[in-house]
Parts: C-alpha cells; structure tokens; sequence
C-alpha cells in the first residue's frame, strides 16, 4: 500500500462550522470542522455528484446543494434514504499547525 500524508491546510485557517475543497492529484476532498475537529471526506455526492463542500454543514451532517442527501462528515455514511451508501472518508492527521489528511491510493482512488 501506498499511504501518504498531504498537506491541506493551516489548524486556523478552517472555522468550527465550516467547509473547505481541496483537490488532490484529482482526487476532490471536502474538509469539515466540527466544534473543532476536522474531517475529511470524498466533496463527490454519490448521487450525482454534487459538491459537498458548497452544500450545508449542521453540526456533523452535510447536506448535498443538489438535491438535498445528506452523510454523517464523521462516517462518511448517508443519513436519508438510500441509506447504506458511504462516502470514502480519510484520516485527518494534525502536525503542530499543520493539518494533513492520509491518502492510501490504493483504495481511495
Ligand atoms: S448530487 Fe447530491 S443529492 Fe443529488
């Protein structure tokens, strides 16, 4: 496996409540900060595709701006019908002051 930590931001520069896209090598994350917290999750609706990260973060639920599904930013699983899909949700690791979220591209791609 090819695990690898990538540098997505600074630990002030994401408010508790608020969202931030970042795209690596392709791969769209959306990052998420709950009362403190980061999370880092697949920004692609399974849907069809919406942005998440342009969608609406109510304590640690995202709703897509599409067409209103909505996941758990922890779990990365839905939280309406259909549930039992998953969004892909990666490690959030935080250096001094640096946030890094870890990649295995084996799987995550
Ligand atoms: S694309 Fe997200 S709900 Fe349709």
């Amino acid at each position: 496996m090819a695990k690898e930590l990538v540098r997505v931001l600074r630990s002030g520069e994401l408010a508790p409540g608020r969202m931030a896209f970042v795209a690596i090598d392709g791969l769209p994350v959306a990052l998420a900060n709950v009362e403190g917290t980061i999370y880092a999750f697949s920004d692609s609706c399974r849907h069809e595709g919406g942005s998440l990260s342009t969608g609406v973060l109510i304590a640690d639920s995202v709703t897509c701006p599409w067409h209103g599904w909505a996941y758990s930013v922890r779990s990365g699983k839905s939280l309406i019908p259909p549930v039992g899909l998953r969004l892909p949700t990666y490690p959030v690791v935080t250096i001094g002051d640096e946030v890094y979220i870890e990649l295995d591209w084996d799987v995550s791609n």
